[in-house]
């Protein structure tokens, strides 16, 4: 029969396995904190993709959405990915499904394929380029001038790209839910209670939400705002996993939540039980066919590559 654990008892329990099996956690920044304080790294999909690229580790736990693991195991098919709970989805990857970008690439031949890495494997097979929130404006930027671009599948980020490079593209209509939740209404009372502050947004955000900010940055962005910045309040308009994680870095700044509502639930499903459970049994194997793989290798790696050089 199985002992009860409390939370110390699961994290020494997660410790030894994670030794035994050469396991590494990767987390991303919006995780809960219990998670977060078990990880061999926290950070965004950016810095994620890199740590799965390069890890030595044999088995990656992937505390983050299902598109991460996915990329994880798309850079190092030689590992097991775990992801701890099956559930954890991104609704906006959902919005953009293979057969319709085949139909919609037909519609625009020529066009160039830039994809966010918030995206199903076969929806990245079909592309020419991966972008994160972290790049997406410089990698389009260096594209060729008097091509045409599809952006899949965030209207938001590529709008807020389209503005910052005057690049002719065409937009996905998907969309965060949870970022759709913060509202221009609700930063504008922040910035009136709080006029001294600095603002971020993530740029998932809603156009007139990016509009009223300081910086739209990538979670990864925003952690190296708040260490660098000399304000001592900091509004910020994201999934408010990012307020724990910034406070911890930064523990002599303020942090402002715009909206209390804008949680993923999805990026909440990991807990240290599931993380326990996922190395106990070695679940949930996350895997993707071949030919799949391979075609989806090809835009991560050119994005990965082009921001070496
Ligand atoms: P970052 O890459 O900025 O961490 O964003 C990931 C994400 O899913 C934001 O909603
Ligand atoms: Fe997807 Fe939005 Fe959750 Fe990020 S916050 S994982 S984009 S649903």
């Amino acid at each position: 029969m199985r002992t009860f654990l409390d939370s110390d008892g699961m994290v020494a329990r997660i410790n030894e396995l994670r030794s035994e099996k050469n396991a590494v956690i990767l987390t991303h920044n919006y995780q809960l904190a219990e998670v977060q304080d078990i990880a061999d790294f926290v950070g965004d999909s950016l810095e994620l993709s890199i740590k799965a690229a390069r890890t030595t580790a044999d088995v990656i736990v992937f505390c983050g959405v299902r598109f991460m693991a996915e990329t994880a195991y798309i850079l190092s098919p030689d590992k097991t990915v775990l992801l701890p709970s099956l559930e954890s989805g991104c609704p906006m990857a959902d919005m953009a499904e293979a057969p319709d970008l085949e139909r919609f690439k037909k519609k625009h031949p020529g066009a160039i394929v830039v994809t966010y890495i918030n995206s199903s494997a076969e929806v990245k097979a079909l592309s020419d380029i991966c972008v994160t929130s972290a790049n997406a404006a410089e990698i389009v930027a260096s594209l060729p001038k008097d091509g045409k671009i599809i952006f899949v599948p965030d209207m938001n980020l590529g709008s807020y790209v389209q503005k910052v490079t005057g690049r002719d593209m065409i937009l996905w209509q998907g969309f965060c839910p949870t970022h759709m939740r913060i509202r221009a209404e609700d930063l504008k009372r922040r910035i009136a209670e709080f006029p001294d502050a600095k603002v971020i947004v993530h740029p998932e955000s809603r156009p007139d939400v990016i509009n009223l900010a300081d910086e739209a940055l990538s979670t990864g962005g925003m952690l190296k705002f708040a260490r660098l910045t000399d304000a001592r309040q900091i509004i910020v308009a994201t999934e408010v996993g990012m307020i724990y994680r910034l406070s911890k870095e930064s523990p002599d700044k303020q942090f402002i939540p715009v909206s209390e509502q804008a949680v993923c639930p999805n990026m909440k499903m990991h807990r240290l039980e599931t993380v326990l459970h996922s190395l106990e049994t070695m679940t949930h194997n996350i895997e993707i066919p071949e030919e799949i793989r391979v075609a989806a290798a090809k835009p991560i790696t050119k994005m990965l590559q082009g921001l070496q050089s």
